[in-house]
């Protein structure tokens, strides 16, 4: 696909110190790994502005490193005005973010709950497609939820980067 705009995804979670910048760093990861990296461009952010500025929760970080995975952010909060023109997806951890999103002004057309990405879990109704806040959790909370997101974002990569039916490849046209 020739010059085609790279798409923004925002990851959104409340404190934009644990989850979201997961999210963000895995997500890069296997973008780069599959080599479609340049057809997107990432950031993560928070609705809530304690940790303004803050890099990653050292658990956060641990959990990464030990899966070779790099959280290049900084805490910084949802910004709608410049953040719903820049970014075509908008993707929540869970439904609190969500309504917070939604109530700030973005599209709905355009939020989307992470783990909907996961085929495993497409049955499951919406209040189960969050991702539990695991601040006041130990590291094994951190462990559950980078194995939620990474299977999230396998799926999110996969659907994002399918064939459209709409568009055959040259030389396919009937
Ligand atoms: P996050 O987790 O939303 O996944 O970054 C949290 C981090 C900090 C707080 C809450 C959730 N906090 O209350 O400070």
């Amino acid at each position: 696909m020739p010059n085609q705009e790279p798409l923004g995804i925002l990851f959104v979670c409340l404190g934009n110190i644990c989850r979201s910048p997961l999210a963000e760093g895995v997500f890069i990861h296997l973008a780069r790994e599959r080599g479609v990296g340049e057809r997107f461009c990432v950031e993560s952010c928070g609705t809530g502005n304690w940790h303004v500025g803050a890099r990653p929760d050292h658990r956060s970080e641990a959990v990464a490193r030990r899966h070779g995975v790099n959280l290049p952010s900084c805490a910084r909060l949802l910004d709608p005005k410049s953040d719903f023109e820049r970014f075509g997806l908008i993707v929540p951890m869970d439904l609190s973010n969500s309504r917070n999103v939604l109530a700030a002004g973005a599209e709905a057309e355009r939020v989307r709950l992470l783990l909907s990405f996961d085929p495993a879990l497409k049955h499951l109704p919406e209040h189960e497609l969050q991702v539990p806040d695991p601040y006041h959790e130990g590291p094994e909370g951190f462990d559950a939820v980078f194995k939620m997101v990474s299977s999230a974002c396998v799926g999110m990569l996969e659907e994002l980067t399918a064939p459209t039916r709409s568009a055959p490849a040259p030389g396919l046209e009937r």
